[in-house]
């Protein structure tokens, strides 16, 4: 059986378990910490969308909980400003790649980036950065699967989920630096690639970048 330990968030006590992340116990415990790139079926978090911050009481600068384990006493605190100002930059600068077109969007109301604006009551937008938008075409090539490049927030979930799961090596991170998106490995479109149509990177995307067709989305 997994020992319980105990830490307190926000100044709650939580019963945790011995080798859980911080961000598991918080969110298990409904206490919301914003994410996107943790996936509960990964052991090594990606920790690469850095929306995860708490602080942490004797850590003197604010940590990833995703990728941060709990111990006994250990004191967290999730809404403080430092935390606050350091999620609402990150979120911010997420947004300035991802366009904001909810109404036409697979994943309207099933969105991590909705979730996240409205719980933290961060604006989807802040008209202050300009838009850096990839402009890249649809993927409808595939019978079950959309693809929008455009929407995605670079989470590595699906690139996980395909590769490791699936063990079906379709897709990657592709190309460098600002146009760095997931694709296709190797290129092309997905019909061509070789998925096994598993409907995973469905599944695990935070943003319905990858979705699944229906008569309302896709002709
Ligand atoms: S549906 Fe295809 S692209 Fe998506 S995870 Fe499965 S094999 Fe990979
Ligand atoms: S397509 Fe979705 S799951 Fe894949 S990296 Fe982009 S946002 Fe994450
Ligand atoms: S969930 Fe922790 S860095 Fe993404």
């Amino acid at each position: 059986m997994t020992e319980d330990v105990t830490i307190y968030i926000d100044g709650r006590e939580i019963k945790a378990k011995a080798g859980q992340s911080l961000l598991r116990a918080a969110l298990d415990n409904g206490v919301y910490i914003p994410n996107l790139c943790d996936l509960r079926e990964r052991e090594t978090p990606e920790a690469s969308c850095r929306l995860c911050f708490v602080e942490l009481e004797g850590v003197p600068e604010p940590v990833t909980s995703c990728s941060t384990g709990v111990e006994e006493g250990m004191v967290a605190r999730t809404d403080s400003w430092r935390v606050r100002e350091l999620v609402a930059a990150g979120f911010e600068l997420l947004m300035t790649t991802h366009p904001v077109d909810c109404a036409a969007c697979p994943g309207n109301k099933r969105c991590a980036l909705q979730e996240i604006a409205k719980k933290m009551k961060f604006k989807l937008k802040s008209g202050r950065l300009p838009e850096i938008l990839r402009d890249a075409p649809l993927d409808l090539s595939h019978p079950r699967i959309g693809y929008d490049s455009d929407r995605c927030v670079m989470c590595g979930r699906c690139v996980y989920v395909c590769n490791e799961e699936a063990g079906a090596r379709a897709i990657d991170f592709i190309h460098r630096g600002l146009k760095m998106t997931v694709g296709v490995f190797g290129g092309g479109p997905l019909a061509e690639s070789s998925c096994i149509s598993c409907m995973r990177c469905v599944e695990v995307c935070p943003v319905k970048a990858f979705y699944e067709k229906t008569k309302e989305t896709d002709v």
